[in-house]
């Protein structure tokens, strides 16, 4: 155990006793005898916010991360002196400050120890660079453990790992690597079924200790700026997500074409080739929404220019695409390329618009155009100015997705790979290095582009990707997980990082399926397919030049194979985006891993490789070669086997069958499913009839369906409808209310309704409360199918 004077020896200073505090509003300072500040906000009952300020002086309070419309007030808010400590109580909090040393430690309202301080707030100065190494440590429960921080590449459960954030492009990057493309200093604690989540808002490289240099301690610091972190308390995991993802924001709902399946390559050029991309989905049957341009299209990789050669008349390649269903997507990356007759050089260089080296110069750096400068994303008016070059590309040429890439940012042969620490920013004029600015500069460039993107596709919704974000990134952008490699390994990895994504409230990601670099082998495609058709971004893309990734190109078996995933995501597109409605809405993750959805089953405290898909999908891929299936854990409750109906009674380990042509997929009992009609694209046709999985339970158990236009802003006025299905569930009865909520124009007409698992005869059944014939419903006994008006609100079918 390393005690303080120890750490004193080392250079690390901490507060001392306190002398005074005092409330102001939902604030209290807290100030100590050696000059240390502590501010802690009552956000909410279950958020408080700790700012330290080591010689009484805090930075202006600025954030690119919190979300101005975030959820903010408390019912309950008293402060309790005694000897030793000061309290602050909330309806659901305790937090205690030390008299002596102002230590504190969050207790639940009964007074169950959630988090304390072990050595807690101490700081170093840093001689080099000015300001304080800013350190936090935090005392570990036995049997507590850890999840969240984003995209790293490391197990799921984050117990004994080291981590640091401090975005990188990291080519072919490798388990365990401590730094990726993101920053996410968010984090979640789990002991005695009670977790509770800490938010590092610190642009600065930070870094993360979960019991890896001491077995009872967890710390997190940074290399610069303010101790300033959020406590959020849950108790349960679903709960601190969501209260996260309501302080820094969710991204507004995409356009449903953005849920379907996309394809990319680096880079599938001329014209000519793009054309024969999109007639083999077509004769292939193959659905597929987007075709995505890398950086060959531009000329010379000049940002917002097209190589006139291999696409000669864009505009018109792109209206031709799009009269076959598909939307193009083209990347932009965040270099400029040093080039007097390039007008957008020039016309930034004029306006000043280049990030600067402290003593004047230009950042210079190359990247894919060679030698480059690169705008700073930190200045609002940078911001603006890059929105507006999306008018061509957007409005004239008609391109419906960006996808921003190398804005770690990235800088190829130089050591550190990104820009030199002593790069100024403007930083919403807080002006700064790059040591604060390197982290949020993805961020605030896919922030530029949404914010153009949006300008010139409305009346229609955009669509952005990001490789780089940082915390509140997802309000701006998807993302997807960067340049992995076609094996198992990374199969396994993108599991657990888009879980971990989604986890720390940015659930719109996905893989390069198939992996980036190298190639995978027809059994590696299809097993990797069969995962990414259950994560929020579907795309398939590869580097160019390790042979062809379409799915055509393994031969038949995978055709089929993935042709057949692919199609279940279409038929599951409803349910996905009636998912993403809620993680806009309620700030509900996509994907669930298994201890969020049930968190006191330690069981899942470990579990990486199952996780729930929507509310009602449980979901297991195949990560290894040969193999005819594995063994999976089912988590509590009883599920259906999608593939057979067959019922597994969870919270035990089972064998699970998957030859290549399957995977493990359940239903919870008592679901109601929505699904579409395949289609080679979303909105290929109008969509009159929706098809309704019914898994019978014994119960009661609710389903919503949320339809709107699929793309536009109409439902922002309410057009859109949420329908709630009530199953319940008896021994001799099954019945079904709808209750709809909105006013949205359906196109449907019918619903069929296909029933799982019913355990009698159907002899009789009333519609709306009225008696019915089982003809007049069309009940087909052997397909267990009924169909209905789409407005029915009861449906009662009984065994007598
Ligand atoms: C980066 C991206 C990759 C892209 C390539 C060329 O490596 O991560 O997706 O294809 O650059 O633009």
């Amino acid at each position: 155990m390393i005690t303080n004077t120890e750490l004193e020896k080392k250079g690390n200073l901490f507060p001392s006793k306190l002398v005074s505090y005092e409330q102001n509003g939902d604030s209290i300072l807290f100030v100590s005898e050696n000059g240390v500040h502590l501010i802690v906000t009552v956000l909410r009952d279950s958020m408080l916010r700790f700012r330290y300020a080591t010689h009484g002086i805090f930075e202006n309070d600025f954030s690119y991360a919190i979300d101005n419309d975030h959820s903010h007030g408390y019912s309950v808010l008293e402060i309790i002196e005694d000897e030793k400590f000061v309290w602050i109580v909330t309806e659901q909090i305790k937090c205690r400050v030390n008299r002596n040393d102002m230590k504190t430690a969050m207790f639940d309202i009964e007074d169950e120890l959630i988090l304390q301080d072990e050595l807690g707030y101490h700081w170093e100065e840093s001689f080099e660079f000015g300001g304080n190494y800013v350190k936090m440590s935090k005392s570990t429960v036995e049997g507590e453990n850890f999840y969240g921080l984003g995209d790293k590449p490391t197990s799921f459960n984050l117990k004994g790992k080291r981590i640091s954030n401090w975005n990188t492009d990291q080519y072919a990057f490798g388990k365990d690597l401590p730094e990726l493309y993101k920053s996410i200093p968010f984090y979640i604690g789990l002991h005695h079924a009670k977790a509770y989540g800490i938010f590092f808002d610190n642009t600065f490289k930070t870094h993360f200790d979960f019991c890896h240099e001491r077995r009872h301690v967890t710390s997190f610091w940074a290399d610069g700026g303010e101790m300033n972190y959020y406590f959020i308390y849950g108790p349960k995991i679903a709960e601190v997500v969501t209260k996260y993802t309501n302080l820094t924001g969710r991204p507004e709902l995409p356009p449903m074409w953005a849920l379907g399946y996309h394809q990319s390559k680096w880079s599938y050029y001329p014209e000519a080739k793009v054309k024969e991309l999109a007639a083999g989905f077509r004769e292939n049957k193959f659905p597929c929404d987007a075709l995505y341009l890398d950086i060959d299209y531009m000329d010379g990789f000049r940002c917002f220019t097209w190589n006139t050669d291999y696409f000669p008349e864009p505009k018109r390649m792109v209206e031709e695409l799009e009269e076959d269903g598909f939307k193009t997507v083209a990347i932009i990356d965040p270099g400029i390329k040093i080039d007097n007759s390039y007008e957008i050089f020039t016309d930034g260089l004029e306006k000043d618009y280049f990030c600067k080296r402290a003593d004047g110069p230009y950042m210079r750096g190359k990247v894919w155009p060679g030698n480059c400068v690169f705008p700073d994303f930190t200045n609002p008016e940078v911001r603006e100015w890059w929105a507006d070059h999306y008018k061509t590309l957007i409005a004239e040429i008609g391109v419906k997705g960006v996808w921003n890439d190398m804005n770690e940012p990235a800088v190829m042969e130089v050591p550190g790979k990104t820009f030199p620490l002593d790069v100024r920013h403007d930083y919403d004029g807080n002006r700064c290095s790059h040591r604060k600015a390197h982290n949020i500069y993805g961020m605030q460039m896919a922030r530029a582009t949404y914010e153009g993107v949006k300008k010139y596709i409305f009346p229609k919704r955009p669509f952005t990707i990001t490789r780089a974000s940082y915390s509140g990134g997802q309000r701006f952008s998807s993302t997807w997980t960067g340049d992995n490699v076609a094996t198992w390994e990374h199969l396994w990895l993108g599991n657990v990082q888009i879980q971990r994504l989604g986890m720390s409230g940015f659930s719109f990601a996905g893989t390069d399926i198939g992996g980036f670099a190298d190639q995978p082998t027809g059994e590696l495609f299809t097993r990797w397919i069969q995962l990414g058709v259950f994560h929020p971004f579907c795309r398939v893309h590869s580097s160019g030049d390790h042979g062809e990734q379409e799915p055509w190109y393994f031969g038949e078996e995978v055709l089929n194979i993935t042709r057949k995933f692919v199609e279940l995501r279409y038929q599951l597109l409803p349910y996905l985006y009636t998912a993403f409605y809620q993680y806009c809405e309620e700030n509900i993750p996509i994907l669930k891993p298994l201890v969020y959805f049930d968190q006191e089953d330690v069981q899942t405290h470990y579990r990486a490789d199952e996780f729930i898909f929507g509310h009602h999908i449980l979901v297991c891929p195949i990560q290894e070669p040969n193999v005819q299936g594995r063994r999976m854990y089912i988590p509590r409750g009883r599920w259906y086997n999608y593939w057979n109906d067959s019922i597994a009674e969870g919270g035990k380990e089972l064998w699970v069958d998957a030859p290549l042509d399957s995977m493990p997929i359940y239903v919870k009992e008592g679901a109601i499913i929505p699904k579409y009609p395949v289609q080679q694209y979303v909105d290929e046709f109008q969509i009159e009839e929706l098809r309704l999985d019914v898994y019978y339970k014994n119960g009661k158990q609710n389903s919503i369906y949320y339809e709107d236009d699929h793309d536009g802003y109409d439902y922002k006025m309410g057009l859109y409808n949420l329908r709630t299905f009530k199953l319940t569930g008896k021994e001799k009865e099954i019945i079904i209310q709808q209750h709809v909520a909105g006013t949205y124009e359906s196109n449907l007409k019918t619903m069929k309704i296909c029933l799982h698992g019913l355990p009698f005869d159907i002899k009789s059944a009333s519609v709306n409360n009225e008696d019915v014939t089982l003809e007049s419903i069309g009940y087909d006994k052997e397909g267990q199918f009924i169909t209905l008006n789409e407005n029915f609100t009861d449906l009662r079918l009984v065994s007598e």
